[in-house]
């Protein structure tokens, strides 16, 4: 079996590096209106989805970050917003992680790495 891949690359101009301190979140979101997590960790940013796979939990509102995982104050799951890959229980399922690129102080990601 063949699978399409996208090769669509669509950059997003989600905020200023500015808006979003060392340590913080922020919330973001594509022009579908799909809702994104922006994060510093250390001077560098990541983007992942920003509801919980465990529950309706906004991880922008509701979590909290420790280095490089975000833990969703709900019930304490975590990801790491690297990848996006969950990293304590109760959470199972992977988030989606978008590439991030920064450009003249702004952060971008590319809304054409997933389909959605
Ligand atoms: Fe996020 Fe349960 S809703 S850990």
């Amino acid at each position: 079996m063949r699978m399409r891949m996208s090769t669509t690359t669509e950059m997003v101009d989600l905020c200023a590096t500015g808006e979003v301190g060392d340590g913080d979140i922020r919330r973001g979101a594509l022009p579908s209106g799909h809702a994104v997590a922006i994060y510093c960790v250390n001077g560098e940013f990541y983007v992942t989805d920003d509801i919980c796979s465990h529950g309706d939990a906004s991880l922008s509102e509701d979590g909290s970050l420790d280095g490089y995982e975000v833990e969703c104050s709900w019930h304490f799951g975590r990801f790491d917003v690297r990848d996006g890959q969950p990293c304590a229980m109760p959470c199972e399922h992977a988030i989606r992680s978008w590439p991030v690129k920064i450009e003249n102080g702004r952060v971008f990601v590319d809304a054409g790495a997933h389909a959605l």
